[in-house]
């Protein structure tokens, strides 16, 4: 039977999946993240502690358990090593438990640069990325020009030779596209091959790492990063990331078929939120969407840059339900919704000059001309934060959670209440 789950989002990102991640990874074997980078934010509070990770996959705070970043990542060597260093000096042995596929593609101080001036040209019609260089990296991949982790492998002198080639081919670029100055490519380089005396030791070959997952021998965990409104096919492009979000980059971005796939999890905000830019039809302006973000501390764990923040879009969710198949949804940060009067959900959206329309449309220019059609439901005045079972929880409570699910089209599975590891409420 197949027994891999894969956790996704399936907002615009950042609806908790760190969480969710975390604990299921209690029960499973191996957790593989399958795509993009140090894009990601992933912040996990384990008693006292509090873990803030990029690239890692949260798997990797699980004693017993492997994390391996998949063929479908992209990896910055330097953060890499520093987020390595951080976790084990908040006590966790991230080396002894962390693998790196050889088909990740290499993250590179260029793919940096270009990006930025890239953001900056486009002035007003900017993404509004996280700047770690994402786009530039997979942009290479699909060009077949990038460095993977596999070179990290080589010896010292042909990856020196490599990293120089491939430094003073962006530097043409640097300097054709945005005049800019050329980057250091002997001391990038030396770096490289710092990283690389690090990293060796991690790097394997996923297709056969990963065979005990494909002969049912090994539990294992998919964990994706960022949305499905943020998949570079299936998002609001061009204002997504540049790598599969959604269900098939679950495949892709391991090496792993359908076969071995047996449940999938969605992962939704009780209401929504956005980082960069791109259209958002229930996005709050003025005090509402200022009241939203301090109540759920809405921050980029990234960039810092403050989120935007709104209703839940019913539209939204049930088309990010559908190109998913989800199975189950966990629904977090009810907690934030407390002491709200009135809640609102998106139901359709009235698209100008044409009327209403019930679905989801991921064209922006579109989806920039849909205005929302909401319910309202009445919200609730407890503090459910210390609640510890789904029973406890107000009756309103409860009320907007069927909405939000009738609105999925998918059973609610659990809830989130609160920051810490047991802020979890299973529906029986
Ligand atoms: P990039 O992934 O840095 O290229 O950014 C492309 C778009 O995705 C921007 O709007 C970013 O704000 C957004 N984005 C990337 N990673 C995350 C994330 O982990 N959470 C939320 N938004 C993200």
């Amino acid at each position: 039977m197949a027994t891999t789950k894969v956790v996704l989002g399936c907002q615009w990102g950042d609806e908790g999946k760190g969480k969710v991640v975390d604990r299921l990874a209690a029960d499973v074997e191996l957790v593989v993240r399958f795509q993009g980078g140090a894009n990601a934010g992933h912040t996990v509070k384990v008693g006292d502690q509090t873990f803030v990770m990029h690239l890692m996959p949260t798997g990797i705070l699980r004693e017993g358990v492997k994390s391996l970043l998949g063929p479908g990542v992209v990896l910055d060597p330097w953060k890499l090593v520093e987020e390595i260093e951080q976790l084990t000096a908040q006590g966790v042995p991230a080396e002894e438990r962390l693998l790196v596929a050889g088909g990740a593609h290499l993250v590179m101080p260029y793919h940096r640069r270009l990006e930025e001036l890239r953001e900056r040209d486009l002035k007003k019609k900017s993404i509004g990325t996280t700047g770690r260089g994402i786009g530039p990296c997979y942009e290479d991949k699909m060009a077949r020009m990038g460095l993977r982790a596999s070179d990290l492998a080589r010896n010292d002198d042909s990856l020196r030779r490599l990293v120089i080639e491939k430094v003073l081919r962006a530097n043409r670029l640097l300097a054709e596209r945005h005049e800019a100055p050329p980057l250091a490519s002997e001391a990038i380089a030396d770096e490289v091959l710092g990283c690389a005396a690090r990293l060796r030791p991690l790097i394997v070959n996923a297709f056969d790492f990963l065979a005990p997952v494909r002969e049912g021998k090994m539990t294992c965990l998919l964990e994706g990063a960022q949305g499905t409104l943020l998949d570079v096919d299936h998002g609001t492009f061009p204002y997504v990331t540049s790598s599969s979000t959604a269900i098939g980059g679950a495949l892709t971005g391991t090496g792993l078929s359908h076969r071995v796939i047996g449940h999938v999890l969605g992962v939704f905000k009780a209401y929504s939120t956005r980082v960069g830019n791109g259209p958002y039809p229930t996005e709050l302006h003025g005090d509402e969407g200022e009241d939203l973000r301090a109540k759920g501390k809405e921050f980029g764990a990234t960039t810092g840059r403050p989120r935007r923040c709104g209703w839940f879009d019913g539209p939204a969710a049930r088309y990010a339900a559908q190109v998913n198949g989800l199975d189950a949804v966990v629904i977090t940060k009810l907690d934030v919704l407390s002491g709200i009067e009135t809640l609102r959900i998106a139901v359709a959206y009235e698209l100008e000059g044409e009327g209403r329309r019930e679905s989801f449309t991921n064209w922006a220019e579109q989806l920039e001309r849909c205005r929302p059609v909401y319910e309202d439901f009445p919200g609730w005045e407890e503090d459910i934060s210390g609640m510890t079972s789904f029973d406890q929880l107000p009756r309103n409570a409860k009320q907007y959670l069927e909405a939000l699910e009738a609105q999925i089209g998918v059973p609610v599975r659990s809830v989130t209440h609160g920051p810490a590891r047991d802020h979890w409420l299973e529906r029986k």
